[in-house]
């Protein structure tokens, strides 16, 4: 029996992974924030450990990274978890990478899985489809993926904006298989009542922003230790998508937040902050200069090391207050 089905409700997770775990968790994929040592950190740790391979910047670096986890980590050790994000070109490139150095999960975003599936399976890969609506959620079961991630209200980045009970509970009316759940799982008391809920495993991405480990810069950590959820804006207006950015970072690049676009469409915004060819180089960008976190910014407090916000999550987990 692994150490998180000793404690909690019976986990949906094959076997290969959930007895590696020690905390039912995944240190969520975020962009410029996910390296190798914030991944290491967690892996050893006992939370996988998510990165999306946007970040290494190029399939050569991807690579690295990949031979560095694998030299690194050892079989004990929670897996590491690949984000590939569907709309970027680079990603079937990206596949080949992965399947070389014999990646055990995967998380899909920001588009349908289905084109990923059938090859990750073929080669034993544990596939996670994020999800924001009824809608994405019978598409991706019908791509054939091995779990969900449920993205709702208060996630840090491209964000969901369902009510977290109720959409645990409406897909688990017809879905047995493992659920993640995004969106404000800020310390393990909440993760507890996730488990209660239904789900297998926290997506824990804001709160792992501010760790010695990630590559956010360390005016963006103390941001997140002073600000609270009332500084967190949803806005289409960076990304074309719902997304949580920081109020202060915005107003810090220049921006006035009364003017901007809030229903921006992809296009206009990746134009007007994004990081192509196409765009405007001078102005702030998105991720890079306009800092997202989710409402669980009001749990941040300090800048630990990634094990001991682990430590204590884990205490929480199991009756702390
Ligand atoms: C700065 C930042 C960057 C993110 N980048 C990605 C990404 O590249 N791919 C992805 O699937 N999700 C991304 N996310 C979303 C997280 O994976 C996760 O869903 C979210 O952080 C969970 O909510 P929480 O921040 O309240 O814990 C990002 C989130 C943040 C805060």
């Amino acid at each position: 029996m692994s150490a998180v089905e000793s404690t909690t409700a019976t986990s949906r997770l094959p076997e290969t992974i959930s007895s590696r775990l020690r905390l039912p968790a995944i240190a969520a994929p975020m962009l410029r924030v996910s390296g190798v040592e914030l991944v290491k950190a967690a892996c050893q740790a006992g939370v996988i450990g998510a990165f999306p391979t946007a970040n290494p910047r190029s399939h050569e670096a991807l690579d690295d990274w990949l031979t560095e986890l694998d030299e690194t980590l050892s079989e004990n050790d929670a897996p590491y978890c690949a984000n590939l994000i569907m709309s970027r070109p680079e990603t079937q490139k990206d596949i080949e990478i992965l399947l070389r150095h014999r990646t055990e999960m995967v998380i899909t975003s920001v588009g349908s899985p289905a084109p990923v599936v059938p090859a990750l399976h073929e080669a034993g890969v544990f596939v996670l489809a994020d999800v924001a609506t009824m809608k994405h959620v019978k598409k991706a079961i019908e791509a054939g993926v091995d779990g969900l991630v449920l993205l709702t209200a208060g996630a840090g980045g491209n964000t969901g904006w369902m009510n977290p009970f109720a959409f645990v509970r409406a897909v688990r009316a017809f879905y047995d298989g493992p659920i993640a759940l995004a969106g404000g799982m800020s310390d393990g008391v909440a993760l507890r009542a996730a488990r209660e809920l239904g789900v297998d495993l926290g997506y824990i991405g804001t709160k792992f922003i501010a760790t010695q480990e990630s590559l956010a810069e360390p005016e963006y950590k103390q941001m997140l230790v002073d600000s609270t959820m009332d500084d967190v804006l949803l806005t289409q207006a960076f990304t074309g998508m719902n997304t949580s950015f920081l109020l202060p970072s915005i107003e810090a690049a220049g921006l006035d937040p009364a003017t901007l676009d809030h229903n921006a469409d992809v296009a206009s915004a990746q134009a007007q902050y994004g990081g192509s060819a196409y765009s405007d180089k001078s102005g702030p960008r998105r991720w890079k200069d306009i800092w997202s976190a989710g409402h669980s910014v009001s749990g941040v407090s300090d800048v630990p090391a990634t094990r001991e916000i682990i430590d204590q999550t884990l205490r929480e987990f199991h009756g702390d207050r």
